[in-house]
């Protein structure tokens, strides 16, 4: 019998005390100890390295290829987990309540029907991932569905079924029964994430962990068990909007800048592979306070539609509201645009809308901020065959912005006729002779010259 003891545990980091401490020395948060009563055990490091048959091997030796990837069924998940399933990975997905982190991994399990996949909810009962399903509208025959939090249960089913997938939703709800503490501590987090690791990396079962966040976006629970998976991805969007994006934060098999879009529909989440195509209206031609940015986040390049309004301000003090887009840069492009521009906004009100509920950081918004801001106040229309993608200085200077060849090839995809980019570039790369034409401007008075002087 393992000796009983309490100790106290930062809930940011996971470093353990024999006394309550105000502020982590390890992680400098302060007031995060919580008192646990815990067994001691081995820990997550002996668990996965105490199968005795380890001897060590030439690296060029190492057969990588034969470990081929599972294919998910779900396009947006394999980009994200870099181009598919690895066999005995653990993917933690995070996100806020209610985001669709269980219709995603329910979706998952109801699409991979070459696979036995067994599903365990902690949080909802066998009926009501019936239900679930049945709104999904898939059948999986090889779905196996489990209500239960006891991890020795789990176990004592993941032996019998032999699933080939497994996914636990949520690993706040686990308990190990040879710790005392309750579902969701600290102890009991790290403990269960460490025995699945060692589960997966025996077995070679991929295993999906839902994970919940707390309201300052972190996931909940020690940052040991960001440490332990192979993979973090984080589903994220507005649940106003029906834009869900899943971006992976650490990715052991892949890279972190891919990401994938769904949309929430009636019937379950639907991948979006075209994001730029719902994310632009088309139908907008003629009305002024709209313009096109071609961003990119991540690695992937998507065009977005930028919609100001700017009117003179009811109150004494005029109000600049943005969604979507950050304020504080949006008061610096309005004082740039007044002061280099002559653009007087002082008695005006600014309201900026990123369409689909989306948070853009790209400054590549800059100018098509700046654009749509300008179109708005003179009430001009800016043609919709025209797209921006230049950062704005605080000088009133145009400035390059990243990867401006598959900005510019997605915008020529899309059926624009021309870009107005930075003048900045010294050659820009492009593989065939795009029908797309390129505007460089320097200066924000220029972009303001060129926009309006030919309608
Ligand atoms: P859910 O997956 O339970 O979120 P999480 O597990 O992250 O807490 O569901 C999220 C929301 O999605 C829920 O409020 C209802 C909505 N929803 C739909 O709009 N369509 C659907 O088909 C389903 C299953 C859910
Ligand atoms: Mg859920």
């Amino acid at each position: 019998m393992a000796k009983a003891k309490t100790v106290f545990v930062c809930r940011n980091c996971g470093t353990e005390a024999a006394k309550w401490i105000g502020k982590c020395p390890s992680c400098g948060q302060w007031n995060t100890y919580a008192e646990e009563i815990v067994v001691k055990t081995s820990g997550v490091a002996d668990a996965l390295f105490t199968s005795g048959n380890s001897k060590p091997v030439k690296l060029h030796e190492v057969d990588s290829a034969s470990q081929p990837r599972l294919d998910t069924q779900t396009g947006e998940l394999n980009r994200v987990l870099g181009g598919g399933l690895v066999r005995g990975s653990v993917i933690l997905i995070g996100g806020e309540p209610g985001i669709g982190k269980s219709t995603l991994a329910l979706q998952v399990a109801l699409a991979m029907s070459n696979y036995k996949v067994l599903y365990i909810s902690g949080e909802e009962s066998v009926q009501q991932i019936g239900m679930r399903a049945e709104r999904i509208g898939r059948k999986n025959e090889n779905c196996y569905v489990l209500s239960e939090i006891s991890l020795q249960q789990i176990f004592n089913h993941l032996q019998n079924l032999k699933p080939d997938i497994l996914i636990i939703d949520s690993v706040q709800t686990l308990q190990d029964e040879a710790l005392e503490s309750s579902p969701g501590s600290i102890s009991q987090i790290r403990e269960c994430a460490g025995k699945l690791m060692k589960y997966a990396k025996e077995t070679s079962t991929p295993v999906f962990l839902i994970g919940h966040i707390t309201k300052d976006g972190t996931l909940a629970g020690p940052k040991i068990l960001e440490h332990i998976v192979d993979t973090v991805l984080l589903f994220e969007g507005d649940q106003h909007y029906m834009y869900r994006i899943l971006r992976a934060s650490k990715n052991r098999f892949g890279a972190t800048a891919e990401l994938g879009i769904f949309e929430m529909l009636h019937d379950g989440l639907r991948e979006v592979q075209n994001p730029s195509e719902v994310l632009i209206n088309q139908s907008n031609e003629g009305l002024s306070g709209i313009t096109t940015a071609a961003t990119i986040d991540g690695i992937r390049p998507f065009l977005i539609e930028v919609q100001a309004l700017v009117s003179t301000a009811a109150y004494g003090m005029p109000q600049r509201i943005s969604t979507g887009y950050d304020v504080r840069r949006l008061n610096m492009l309005l004082a740039v645009l007044e002061r280099r521009a002559g653009f007087k906004l002082a008695s005006r009100d600014v309201f900026l809308n990123l369409a689909g509920g989306l948070r853009v950081t790209d400054p590549a918004l800059d100018l098509a901020v700046i654009g749509s801001v300008l179109s708005s106040g003179v009430d001009k229309a800016i043609t919709k065959r025209m797209c921006f993608s230049a950062e704005v200085g605080l000088s009133g200077e145009i400035r390059p912005v990243t990867r401006i060849e598959s900005r510019i090839r997605e915008a020529g995809r899309l059926g624009f006729t021309s870009i107005m980019i930075s003048g900045a570039y010294d050659k820009i790369n492009l593989p065939g002779k795009e029908a797309i034409r390129i505007v460089k401007v320097n200066r924000v008075e220029e972009a303001v010259k060129k926009l309006f002087s030919k309608e």
